[in-house]
């Protein structure tokens, strides 16, 4: 959890220090007549901008100084401030303020401002200006001291004019898709005091080593630049006011090389959080006397050794989390001797051993990490010294035992307790009355039952709870509903809690709540106006779907494995944000309504107010995940899909749909990646467009009336001619492309690949799984030669078709290909001897065609020894089969009994999804280096699904 606990912290300097420089200026007035060439510009620059929610409809009559943002200075009658930042926003889940983005100016920024030539402040932050550059004319501002561009969808290049502003004293440039290549233009700004470029592409930029010469620099944000040691480096440096040094999510990975740092006596903040670190700190650490907080988090240190700490006497804070650090935890923390610290952060290594002996002493500490380790033993019981602590986080080691009353009786600070995942029992009286009122609650995977706790009543102020799977096997009492009313996320999951929930949640103001894999029944309650996910999935929920949801702001919606019978109501539709929807497993019937259609107009005319018209909108609807599957839904393939632009996965398999495969699907749906239109009664022939579908990497027709040939353009499957996706593996953390990065490419997908009758889980390796199964249809002809530029196939199944003609060569080159079923066809020709060179093939099925000669031998095919592979074929020969092959081939003598049919050895693949826990975002599909970022990106995001979406990946990493 390093990351973003500095973050806070680090902007805690920030404002500390505007306030230091600005908050004295008392040079201002508000009260007079503007000069009217100011108040001319003022008026071209209001004209140049989209005003949305009209912030500036102060702006007009004769005195612009009155006018909102506007300040002007007292003796001269200049405009001297300009404060047009975006203070609209809110702070979400307790952390990170979020502007509010509809609230922001677009549109121009009018050169007339270079006629407010006393301006010393400028602001402009959290607007959208559309990637548009900053303007050159800024520079020419001379009297600027402070200028804050921040998150306001600036792009291009940072103008070197800034160079002129040599009075700046504030310049804040952060998270803007913007780059510099030759920061020179830095040198001449001699009066800065804080310089922030988090989140701009810096990659590679020269000329860094005037920026020692900043004398009077005191806090340095370069959070997430693409930066390393070839271009930063510092060969002498001045600075002596120095204190606060943000230079996380980079990619610094010598230490050494950065001994200009180590050697700022002055710091006292220091981030280095997520970088490469991966020798040991230089020896010149142990001279940062002053330091206070230190931020290691996330590096790949093995050989920290805590004497390199030893001297830094005043450290409070330090965070050593996410690396590789290898030792008994007790020898660690005794050479730390850290009894000083108040927060120590040591989750994610593999630390071992116990907390007796040590633990009993760390009585400053107000937090303590020490999660995902192999830490053992019971907790003992002097932890209950620890009365400072506010958070605790036991989570993901072996501690096992009780815990009591008593261990946590004089906790009465704590708010934050995390001990889950650990074979660790809860044993409290059922009156107990806990000293403190938590907020975060986590004790997922411990025993807390079988009775419901009662303790939980007295928890009043928890926003986060997670008592998933804790052997609760109880109804839920009414008070609870109640108690947690005010909460944002509830995680009930994985127990056994019976009976009906109540009739109405409608009096909650939860977010998000997790009921899945329980026993409850009856009827789904009216919900809670604010809630964006909602799994009841795997319950035995019946009835219909409820009719009130027209104002919810539903984003995800999980019911799948109910026993829901209904259609799917109009009600559904009426879910306008919703962006996963699973139905899948239940009993619904009837067609998939027409009605997000209706939404679409009022929609896209929203988006276009909130963004200038030059940017297409290509996603009115948000729904990125629709999945039916195994229902008795019926109708042609619903044609209102069309407008789904954002459509990433789409699931009917398994239900009675007729009619053909629409052509248009490559067009519309250009996202897709997941098609899976399996055991249905589609018919004609397959489109050939669907074959160009170029992000497409599942495509499952299998078990339909479908006709028609391979057609040679397969290799138009681009994704599917690659081995793994870019998409994936890009390690330059600026190739994301902001506010179009799919949500489902976040959302990690249970695949269930149902091979010979088993579930697999493939859990977030769908977001790798390729698979091509068009068994079981009426297909004809060829298999073309070009299959073989599908490397990336991991399941190709043709089973069951009326191909004919030679296996292609080619196949040997499907390099993945781990399943391959072109049994039940009329294949003839001899098995090509490529077949052997597929490494992984672990599923093979070429029976029941009319195959000849010698079956290929070697490498993997020697491990499928299974006759019943080459069964009903009469021309095969050689092992594993019971027929030697004779040098005259004479094909009739062998005969395999027709008896042991086929449907034994049928290997089809069903595929159905289900909705992964958000638990696994963080440490799956996040590199580390992009939660953070996105985490701020988000914020310029018009789809505030995303943001939800990375702060559980944050949250919930485990
Ligand atoms: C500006 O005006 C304010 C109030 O009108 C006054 O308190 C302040 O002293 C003035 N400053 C200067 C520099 O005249
Ligand atoms: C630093 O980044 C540059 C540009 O991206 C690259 O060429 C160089 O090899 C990197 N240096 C190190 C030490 O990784
Ligand atoms: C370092 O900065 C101080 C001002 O803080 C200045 O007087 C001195 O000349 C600078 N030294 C060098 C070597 O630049
Ligand atoms: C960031 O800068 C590097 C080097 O200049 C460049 O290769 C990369 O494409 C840039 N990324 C973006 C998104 O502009």
């Amino acid at each position: 959890m390093m990351t973003i606990k500095n973050v806070p912290s680090a902007l805690f300097f920030v404002l500390l220090l505007t306030r230091a420089i600005f908050g004295t200026c008392d040079d201002e007035r508000t009260n007079s007549n503007c000069l009217s060439s100011e108040r001319g510009a003022l008026l071209t620059l209001k004209a140049g901008f989209v005003d949305p929610k009209n912030r500036l409809s102060s702006w007009e009559g004769h005195d612009c100084c009155s006018w909102r943002g506007v300040t002007c200075s007292n003796a001269t009658g200049h405009v001297v401030k300009l404060d047009l930042g975006n203070t609209y926003g809110r702070i979400i889940q307790d952390e990170v303020w979020f502007a509010d983005m509809s609230y922001a100016l677009h549109g121009e920024i009018r050169s007339s401002m270079i006629f407010l030539q006393n301006l010393y402040y400028l602001d402009l932050s959290s607007n959208n200006f559309s990637r548009s550059k900053i303007p050159e004319y800024i520079g020419s501002l001379k009297e600027l001291r402070y200028l804050k561009l921040a998150h306001s969808h600036f792009g291009g290049r940072i103008p070197p004019e800034l160079h002129n502003l040599s009075n700046l004293q504030y310049l804040d440039l952060s998270w803007n898709n913007i780059y510099s290549k030759d920061v020179s233009w830095l040198a001449d700004l001699s009066s800065l005091k804080l310089l922030d470029l988090s989140g701009v592409n810096l990659t590679g930029s020269v000329n860094w080593e005037k920026l020692g010469t900043l004398s009077h620099l005191q806090a340095l944000h370069l959070f997430y630049c693409g930066l390393n040691e070839t271009s930063f480096s510092l060969s002498h440096v001045n600075f002596t006011e120095l204190v606060t040094v943000d230079l996380s999510f980079n990619e610094f990975s010598n230490p050494v090389a950065l001994n200009w740092i180590w050697n700022i006596t002055c710091l006292k903040y220091l981030s280095f959080s997520a970088n490469n670190f991966d020798v040991r700190l230089p020896n010149a650490l142990r001279n940062m006397n002053s330091i206070e907080e230190l931020y290691l988090g996330g590096n790949n240190l093995v050989d920290m050794k805590p004497n390199d700490l030893k001297n830094l006497i005043n450290l409070k804070f330090l965070d050593l989390s996410e690396n590789k650090l290898i030792g008994d935890i007790t020898e660690f923390i005794e050479s730390l001797s850290p009894y000083r610290f108040q927060s120590l952060d040591l989750g994610e290594n593999n630390l071992y051993g116990n907390l007796f002996g040590w633990i009993g002493r760390m009585t400053s500490l107000t937090t303590l990490s020490l999660s995902h380790n192999y830490l053992s033993g019971p907790i003992p019981l002097s932890i209950r010294t620890l009365t400072r602590l506010v958070e605790l986080d036991l989570s993901d080691n072996n501690f096992h035992g009780e815990i009591t009353e008593n261990h946590l009786s004089r906790m009465s600070n704590l708010k934050k307790l995390d001990l889950s995942f650990n074979s660790v029992r809860l044993i409290v009286d059922a009156n107990w009355l806990p000293p403190f009122r938590l907020s975060y609650i986590d004790l997922s995977s411990c025993c807390l039952g079988p009775k419901f706790p009662e303790w939980l009543k007295w928890q009043t102020h928890v926003r986060f709870l997670y008592i998933s799977n804790t052997s609760i096997a109880d109804e839920v009492p009414v008070w609870f509903w109640h108690v947690f009313s005010k909460s944002r996320r509830l995680d009930l999951s994985k127990n056994n809690l019976i009976g009906p929930m109540p009739k109405s949640l409608e009096f909650m103001s939860i977010t998000q709540l997790d009921l899945s894999e329980n026993q409850f029944q009856g009827l789904i309650p009216k919900l809670p106006k604010n809630l964006y996910e909602l799994d009841l999935s795997r319950n035995a929920l019946s009835g219909f779907l409820p009719s009130n949801w027209k104002y919810l702001f539903l984003g995800s919606l999980n019911l799948k494995q109910n026993l829901l019978n209904d259609s799917i109501l109009k009600s559904i539709c009426q879910l306008e944000h919703l962006v996963f929807l699973d139905l899948s497993h239940n009993f619904l019937v009837g067609n998939i309504p027409n009605c997000w259609r209706s939404n679409l107009n009022s929609t896209e005319k929203n988006y276009s107010r909130r963004w200038s018209s030059n940017e297409s909108i290509v996603k009115p609807i948000a729904l990125k995940s629709l999945i039916l599957s195994h229902n008795n839904l019926s109708g042609e393939f619903p044609k209102h899909l069309k407008y789904f632009k954002s459509l990433i996965i789409l699931n009917l398999h398994n239900n009675n749909f007729v009619g053909s495969v629409p052509p248009w699907i490559r067009k519309k749906l250009p996202s897709l990646r997941f098609l899976l239109l399996g055991s249905n009664r589609f018919n004609g022939t397959i489109p050939n467009q669907l074959f160009k579908l170029e992000v497409l990497q599942l495509l499952d027709l299998s078990n339909n009336n479908l006709n028609g040939t391979l057609p040679r353009s397969l290799r138009s499957l681009q994704a599917l001619t690659t081995i793994r996706d870019d998409i994936f593996e890009s390690h330059d953390p600026f190739s994301i492309d902001v506010g179009m990065y799919p949500l489902t490419d976040a959302a990690p997908i249970l695949i269930e690949v149902d091979t010979k009758g088993q579930l697999l889980d493939f859990e977030y390796n769908i977001l790798y799984y390729k698979s091509l199964d068009l068994s079981h249809n009426n297909l004809v002809g060829n298999i073309p030669e070009e299959i073989g530029a599908l490397v990336g196939l991991r399941n190709l199944n043709l089973s069951r078709n009326k191909l004919y003609g030679d296996i292609p060569r080619s196949v040997g080159k499907l390099q993945s290909l781990e399943s391959l079923d072109l049994s039940n066809n009329d294949l003839s020709g001899s098995i090509p001897l490529s077949l052997s060179d597929l490494t992984f093939l672990n599923h093979l099925n070429l029976s029941y065609n009319n195959l000849s000669g010698r079956i290929p031998s070697g490498r993997q095919l020697q491990t499928l020894d299974d006759p019943s592979i080459y069964e009903g074929n009469n021309g095969l020969c050689g092992f594993p089969l019971p027929i030697e092959c004779s040098e005259n081939k004479t094909t009739s003598q062998y005969f395999i009994s027709e008896k042991e049919s086929c449907h034994d050895v049928y290997v089809g693949v069903i595929i159905g999804f289900a909705f992964g826990a958000w638990t696994v975002y963080g440490s799956l599909l996040f590199k580390k280096s992009w939660r953070v970022a996105y985490f701020v990106f988000v914020d310029n995001m018009y789809d505030r699904f995303y943001v939800f979406v990375i702060l559980n990946a944050r949250i919930m990493r485990k």
